[in-house]
Order: structure tokens, then C-alpha cells, then sequence
């Protein structure tokens, strides 16, 4: 058997195994699939739109509406695209520039911020855990941004001059963002606003994920990133300006995720799930490939102290509705376990 980063340092970048019209290494060809085959056509169901600006306000009468239209989002979708968040079309641009012009960079020069085996944070293809795992068509920059003093600095770009920059403050205008959503969220369940923000902690992750998915000769056989559930208390993703691929899935069926402008992506994480009793859900979700045109998205999400025990809040069990799942530490090391076994995680912590 192999330890967990043997395998993964064979692993090769996405970009690297990319070759105009070429047929994709078969490591990559997605063969089955519990949910269905890669080019069935996705939907065009809508998706829920939420003004965050209305959750922050106080208790008025448009707040309280838009209170009820989260709690429907988060129960009946796990996500919605988020306007009125207050950072600005142009930030955004800043943001995916800064994003662009790294993964644009010659692969020697961002094998500099390699991940290094068996760890998270760093540049790197998909993270290879078994000979027999079917490969993400995808290349990405991985990066704790809180706590501040956990940045692991000397894998965080250079290149672009700004990166660093803009990494910090768009991560942080995020976690903003986060809190009013985590307080609006206890708050549409009638709980104290801090009963999630409290559960996951002072010294709470927070982790951004730059994406990049080369265009892919095989988009009907090969997927950017497999069906999959956040680790995360919640997710906000910047989509890509142009090029769509995200699709989440709803009653069983794939639903395209469109680009809104202005708008950011969010989605709950398991941990989210766990401690709203599963009344709200974390979506399994996907990128699926462009045969012309690269791909580049932005998640920045937080977890919960790894030492930390997160559980179902306390107004949320009660006859009607019993206990899920268990009290969990380190959910994310729970998590990765289940990644290399193939098994869900938040299965294994059901009751
Ligand atoms: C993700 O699930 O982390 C990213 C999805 C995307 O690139 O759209
Ligand atoms: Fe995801």
C-alpha cells in the first residue's frame, strides 16, 4: 500500500499533460459515474439570487424577507449567486487578472510553489491518493490565508508583483462576507447569530483555491473536477468571466451554474451541514472541461479549528428532528481519509 503523498508525488500538472488534439491519458477518462454520464445535458433550472446587502441590514422588514429567502436557498439548494456584496465588478477583474497571469506563467517558473506530497497547500495537478483514481483535468494553487500566522508565505506567487496583495485583501473581503452569511444563516433558524461563527472558532481556516482547467480535447470524457461536496463551513466561489462549467446537483438531476456578473457563488460545506443539523445542505457539485477555451475560478472558503469539536447546534435537535450526526474534530482530516478510500465523508459521521 502506499502512504498518503507517495503517489501524489508522480502526480503531473494538468497543463503539463495538455496536447492540442490530442486523445487525454487514459488516468483521466471518467468511466462510470454514480451520477450519471459527463455529457448528459445539464439543466437550466434558476438559481437561487441572494442580496447580501439585505441580510446585513437590520432587523427590517426587506431583511427579514431576504432571511427567508436564504433559509429556502440553503435547505432546498445548498447555494445561490450572491449580488449586492459590495466588492466591485472591476476588484473582481483585478482578482481573476491576478490569477490568470500566474497560471500563465512557464511551469518551471510556478514549480517554485509546488505542493509539496502528502501536503494541501501549494501549485499541483490533481491530488493523486491511488493508482486506480480517475484525474481531475485541473491545475491548482492551493493557500491558508487565516490564520495569519499559519501563511505558509514562501508558497504564496510573487509573480504577479501584486498577487500577494490581492490574495490578502480578496481573501478577507470574503471572510466579510462569510460572517454576515454564517450570522444571516443563525438568524433564518431562529438561533443566536454567533452559534456557527463561535463553533468554528477563533483561529478558524480560511483557504483559498485558485482553479485552472486547460481546455481539454475530451470535455465528454474527461472531467475538471469530479462530483463532489465541500469540506468547508461554506464556499464562495469567483466563476470564471467568460467560460462557464460549474454544475451542482439538485433532485438528482445536473444543473449549469450560470455566470452572473458581479455575482459570487456560494455553496455550504459539509461542516455546515453537520452543524444545522442537515437542514441545510452541502451540494455535490462539478466542473466539467472546455474543448477550446481554459478555465479559471477562485474559491475561498473557512473551516473550523482542526482541534475543535463541531457539532449539530443545540436549537436544532429535538424530538421532531433528531441528532444526525456525531460531534466531529478535524473534520477535514476525516475528510481526506474518505477521499483515498472512496467513501463520503459526511456518511461517516452519520449516526
Ligand atoms: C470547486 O468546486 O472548488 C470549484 C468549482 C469550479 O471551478 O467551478
Ligand atoms: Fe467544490
Amino acid at each position: 500500500t502506499l502512504l498518503p503523498g507517495e503517489v501524489d508525488s508522480l502526480s503531473k500538472s494538468a497543463q503539463e499533460m495538455f496536447i492540442d488534439g490530442d486523445e487525454p491519458p487514459p488516468r483521466y477518462i471518467v468511466k462510470e459515474s454514480k451520477f450519471g454520464s459527463i455529457d448528459s445535458s445539464p439543466l437550466s433550472a434558476p438559481i437561487p439570487i441572494i442580496d447580501i446587502s439585505l441580510l446585513a441590514s437590520s432587523s427590517s422588514f426587506a431583511s427579514d424577507e431576504e432571511l427567508e429567502k436564504l433559509k429556502s436557498a440553503l435547505s432546498s439548494w445548498g447555494c445561490f449567486q450572491a449580488i449586492g456584496h459590495g466588492i466591485s465588478d472591476s476588484y473582481l477583474n483585478k482578482v481573476r487578472e491576478a490569477a490568470k497571469q500566474f497560471f500563465a506563467l512557464p511551469v518551471e517558473e510556478k514549480k517554485k510553489y509546488s505542493r509539496a506530497a502528502g501536503e494541501g497547500e501549494g501549485w499541483g495537478g490533481d491530488v493523486i491518493v491511488s493508482e486506480k483514481q480517475v484525474l481531475d483535468w485541473i491545475d491548482r494553487l492551493a493557500l491558508k490565508v487565516l490564520p495569519e500566522d499559519e501563511r505558509k508565505l514562501n508558497l504564496w506567487p510573487e509573480n504577479p508583483t501584486n498577487f500577494r496583495e490581492i490574495l490578502h485583501e480578496y481573501a478577507l473581503k470574503i471572510n466579510s462576507i462569510l460572517d454576515i452569511l454564517f450570522k444571516a444563516t443563525a438568524k433564518s433558524l431562529d438561533l443566536d447569530e454567533n452559534v456557527f461563527l463561535n463553533q468554528f472558532g477563533e483561529r478558524a481556516l480560511l483557504i483559498a483555491r485558485f482553479n485552472f482547467y486547460p481546455p481539454c480535447p475530451r470535455p465528454d470524457q474527461v472531467l475538471g473536477l469530479k462530483p463532489h461536496s465541500d469540506k468547508s463551513g461554506m464556499t464562495v466561489l469567483l466563476q470564471d468571466k467568460e467560460v462557464e462549467g460549474l454544475h451542482v446537483l439538485k433532485d438528482d438531476e445536473w444543473v449549469k451554474v450560470p455566470i452572473i456578473p458581479n455575482a459570487l457563488v456560494v455553496n455550504v460545506g459539509d461542516q455546515m451541514q453537520i452543524m444545522t443539523n442537515g437542514i441545510i445542505r452541502s451540494p455535490v457539485h462539478r466542473a466539467v472541461t472546455n474543448p477550446e477555451r481554459l478555465r479559471i475560478s477562485v474559491a475561498v472558503s473557512n473551516e473550523a479549528e482542526p482541534e475543535r469539536e463541531i457539532g449539530p447546534a443545540d436549537g436544532l435537535v429535538d424530538e421532531n428532528r433528531p441528532r444526525l450526526y456525531k460531534t466531529v474534530k478535524n473534520y477535514a482530516a476525516i475528510n481526506y481519509e474518505c477521499f483515498q478510500k472512496g467513501q463520503i465523508a459526511i456518511d461517516e459521521v452519520k449516526i
